[in-house]
């Protein structure tokens, strides 16, 4: 992989001299993705699936393009199991009224300690609503998920296992094909929170055999405001959209004081209202970008980022002494995201000290406050997540400030 060259392709990296570290909140956008937003706009901009006019055509058809690129992206069996949401947290509350709704007293969904409150609080507004219990699975050695735990907490009674692919704490990868058996033995469905993994790694959804996948365009290169919601074909007879509107209808009649309503197929019946056709089009360039570079291609280069920086600390005595690093040792199982404490620091003044040095990293609780209190972080913790475009000697600049700022508080 050519990073040299990959970043040439984002000019706000060294025009800004900015080191982004902050790419599990959001990624930036290679010119590519850029350019193909702004073309729509200035060339095609039409709304989809409405009109007979020659723009609208167009636009329909660079929006249903979108959807055959995402579904190669993730090896789906179509665009039929793709719909585009917002985001992750779109696309999950969108699963979680879909099943949640159905469930009642008696019934459970099992989530992880791990899980980001978008994975989180749709299941506990929902139990509220409807009475079903949530239970949560802890972590087992090693920062893993306890397999042991979940195997025993999934019953004959569990509807749904909603679980994060790669925690956004810990960088954790949690193992979705074991998952899904063990929730598949049981006859319930998996939902698969995949915002921190789509974007790092090859992913074929047919291996991981979930049933809904989630992602955010905006953490893969591509703009805000765009998401995807896979859905497994097999389920579409049973399952329909809970939210409902214009531009998903085949037939809507109103006779003898009856509504008679029969809506188009899936995925455009689950795409009520005028969709983020821009933001569609960006992420597919944003996908396809990805994927003449190679997910295995990308997934290495952010280990090896998170292994070199890990190795940077623990060769340092006066780091190794003062940090506490959080989320697997095995760098076999973690992806690009390294979370840290900093003695009894506050994360947010180190990193407030680290953005003196043009390192942009995140602190705070990541929206997993859960989880902070579970690994004994009741401040939060420090972040630095990895992308294509990041390099060693930016680790070494944030190793730098961060033995300027050992020594500073040495000193007080
Ligand atoms: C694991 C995980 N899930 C869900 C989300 C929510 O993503 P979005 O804000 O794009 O909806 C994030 C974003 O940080 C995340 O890291």
């Amino acid at each position: 992989m050519d990073v040299k060259k990959i970043r040439e392709d984002f000019p706000i990296l060294d025009s800004r001299g900015i080191i982004y570290f902050d790419n599990a909140a959001t990624s930036q956008k290679p010119v590519q993705v850029v350019n193909a937003v702004r073309n729509f706009y200035e060339y095609s901009n039409s709304n989809v699936h409405r009109g007979v006019h020659k723009l609208s055509l167009e636009a329909s058809k660079l929006y249903e393009e979108a959807h055959e690129v995402v579904s190669k992206f993730i090896k789906a069996r179509g665009v039929e199991e793709i719909i585009f949401t917002s985001g992750t947290t779109h696309s999950l509350n969108l699963v979680a009224y879909m099943l949640g709704l159905r469930l009642s007293r008696g019934d459970n969904v099992v989530v992880s300690i791990m899980e980001h409150h978008s994975n989180l609080l749709p299941w506990v507004y929902l139990s509220k609503l409807r009475g079903f219990e949530v239970r949560v699975v802890g972590l087992g050695p090693d920062y893993d998920l306890n397999y042991d735990e979940l195997a025993n907490l999934v019953d004959n009674r569990t509807r749904v296992v909603a679980i994060t692919h790669v925690s956004n704490v810990l960088g954790t990868v949690v193992d979705v094909r074991r998952v899904s058996k063990i929730a598949h033995e049981n006859n319930a469905l998996v939902v698969v929170d995949g915002a921190q993994s789509v974007p790092h790694m090859p992913i074929d959804v047919k291996e991981l055999d979930a049933d809904f996948l989630a992602f955010s365009g905006h953490k893969m290169l591509g703009p805000t405001g765009i998401g995807v919601l896979y859905f497994r074909k097999e389920l579409q007879e049973e399952f329909k959209t809970p939210f409902t509107g214009g531009g998903i209808v085949e037939e809507v009649r109103y006779r003898n004081g009856e509504f008679l309503v029969k809506l188009l197929e899936p995925p455009w019946s689950f795409e009520a209202g005028t969709p983020h056709i821009a933001g569609a089009i960006g992420l597919a360039e944003a996908a396809k970008y990805l994927m003449s570079i190679g997910m295995s291609e990308v997934e290495d280069h952010e280990k090896r980022l998170a292994s070199y920086l890990i190795s940077k600390i623990r060769s340092d005595p006066r780091l190794n002494e003062e940090l506490v690093i959080y989320g697997p040792s095995d760098l076999r199982k973690r992806g690009g995201i390294v979370s840290f404490n900093f003695g009894n620091s506050n994360p947010n003044l180190v990193a407030s000290f680290l953005d003196a040095y043009n390192v942009a990293v995140r602190s705070g609780y990541h929206c997993a406050q859960p989880l902070h209190d579970y690994i004994g972080a009741s401040l939060g913790s420090v972040r630095a997540s990895f992308y294509l475009y990041n390099t060693q000697e930016e680790v070494d600049v944030m190793i730098e400030a961060l033995n300027e700022y050992a020594k500073l508080t040495r000193q007080s």
